[in-house]
């Protein structure tokens, strides 16, 4: 290869990468996320041919064939996935990028094998580290997948000795690093053996994975894969130092990062520690409720018209939604009904918390998607000061990121996560299906507050009805 062509992948890999780094700055607001994202993505497409040529691995023709049944696939995928369908969507994706990293490493054992020659002390360290994330993260999604499809039981698995277990897989794959790491270096001629540990090494990993994940409660899941996409990008970035692939470095190292920052931004707005994430026993059967005996509380109940002319009467409104609001699509229809409140003079807002939902800005797709204007959404800490002023709170199925709790019960389970101040303000509309509680099962005392009115059903059918109400008044 010539020194012009090296100096140009390299040059078409550094515009690559300077399209990653500008698309990421642009997902930082919703305003230029969709701008961002198509910038990341023909970043990824240039490095994608740029390599397909550079190395000549595929023929043109086989090259666009390979790009058509690839767009095809994610266009499909990108159409049909619902919102609330996306972290598994992003466990599949993040399984994928596992398990290539994981067989760049066992391809360059092989490649290194079939030549008889020994690899180097510093891709041999590169190639165990590769292994051992991109197989956990591969077979780790995949059960994070399973549990938030359904596909297997939400509940945290536990069996006696599971830690033993998970201890001595990990201990099985370090054992086969150290093999390989000392048959590399000495085993100049056969590789073979060292071949079969790396291959032995993938099944203690995969093993590794799948024990870390199943003790995790189904409901944590999301958080499990944003440390995942995490992991898959210091594969993909270690699987870049082994085949020397620049873009593939940077690509990874901006995905693993991104991961790391995510996942903390997550357990600080749970008030979380990643531990206790990962030890799980959060949410589902086994969770905590709190000290509070509310069997003898009472519940004040509303209806859509009572509702209808407290809103439209009121100078300002805040409307809250939660995962409740995604699992109904009932965006556009709360979209029309603040549209209407404001017809009418009524200063409408949206209150955002940061985990609202069960994906990260889950709230802000959403009404984004119903075209609600990005000014009208105001995140947590800007819109807490405003409750106290606020006539009327209309919580459109969220249920813990309001619960007073999480300020006044010590012995609560989501005590000291940061919520939104609704009880401050002087009347609330709570809009949800039944009594149940949220995410983190537990009761939410709001619910019983006598400044607070329960509008039960759907959330669709009762914005719905709440409209043509504002209509009539
Ligand atoms: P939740 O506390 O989960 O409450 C949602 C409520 O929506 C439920 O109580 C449910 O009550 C109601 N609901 C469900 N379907 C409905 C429908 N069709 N119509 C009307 N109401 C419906 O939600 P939240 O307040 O948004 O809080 C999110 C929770 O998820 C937090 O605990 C957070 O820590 C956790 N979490 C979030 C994330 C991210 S990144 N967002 C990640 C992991 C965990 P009914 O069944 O009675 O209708």
């Amino acid at each position: 290869m010539s020194d012009l062509k090296l100096a140009l992948i390299n040059l078409v890999y550094l515009v690559a990468a300077s399209l990653f780094i500008m698309g990421l700055k642009k997902l930082g607001s919703p305003v230029t996320a969709r701008g961002g994202n198509q910038l990341s993505a023909v970043g990824m497409l240039i490095a994608i041919v740029a390599t397909l040529f550079y190395q000549q691995i595929l023929n043109p023709v086989e090259m666009i064939v390979g790009l058509l049944i690839g767009a095809v696939i994610g266009l499909y995928l990108a159409k049909t996935v619902k919102m609330t369908g996306m972290p598994e969507m992003v466990a599949l994706l993040n399984a994928s990028g596992g398990v290539a990293s994981s067989l760049v490493a066992v391809a360059e054992v092989e490649r290194y094998a079939s030549i008889g020659q020994g690899i180097p002390p510093l891709d041999t360290f590169i190639v165990i580290l590769t292994i051992l994330i991109g197989t956990v993260t591969f077979s780790g999604s995949i059960i994070a997948w399973g549990k938030l499809s359904t596909k297997m039981s939400g509940n945290p698995i536990l069996f006696p000795g599971i830690r033993v277990l998970t201890l001595l897989m990990f201990l099985g794959v370090v054992g086969c690093l150290v093999y390989m790491y000392q048959g590399m270096a000495t085993f100049t001629v056969d590789q073979t053996p060292v071949l079969y540990a790396a291959i032995l090494a993938n099944v203690f990993a995969f093993a590794l994975g799948i024990l870390l994940v199943i003790p995790i409660g189904g409901a944590d899941m999301p958080v499990v894969i944003a440390l995942f996409n995490s992991y898959s990008g210091l594969a993909g970035a270690a699987s870049g130092f082994l085949i020397k692939n620049d873009a593939l470095i940077i690509a990874g190292a901006l995905v693993g990062a991104s991961g790391i920052i995510l996942t903390k931004v997550m357990c600080d707005a749970m008030n979380r520690s990643w531990l206790n994430v990962l030890l799980g026993g959060f949410g589902g059967d086994s969770a905590a409720t709190g000290s509070r005996d509310f069997s003898q509380a009472t519940v004040k109940q509303t209806t859509a018209d009572d509702a209808a002319i407290l809103m439209s009467y009121a100078q300002k409104v805040i409307v809250v939604p939660g995962y409740g609001l995604a699992v109904s699509q009932a965006q556009h229809q709360v979209r029309e009904l603040a549209d209407l409140l404001h017809e009418k003079g009524v200063e409408v807002k949206f209150a955002i918390h940061p985990v609202a939902g069960r994906m990260p800005g889950h709230m802000n797709v959403l009404l984004a998607e119903a075209n609600v204007s990005y000014d009208l959404l105001v995140d947590m800490d800007d819109i807490n000061p405003e409750f106290e002023q606020t006539d009327v709170v209309l919580i459109v199925g969220a249920n813990d990121v309001v619960n007073p709790a999480a300020k006044n019960d010590p012995s609560s389970p989501i005590y000291g996560m940061p919520i939104l101040d609704v009880d401050k303000a002087k009347n609330t509309i709570v809009m949800k299906r039944s009594m149940k509680a949220g995410y983190a099962g537990i009761e939410n005392e709001l619910f019983f507050s006598p400044k607070n009115a329960m509008l039960f059903g759907d959330a669709k059918a009762t914005l719905s009805a709440l409209i043509s109400e504002v209509k009539a008044v």
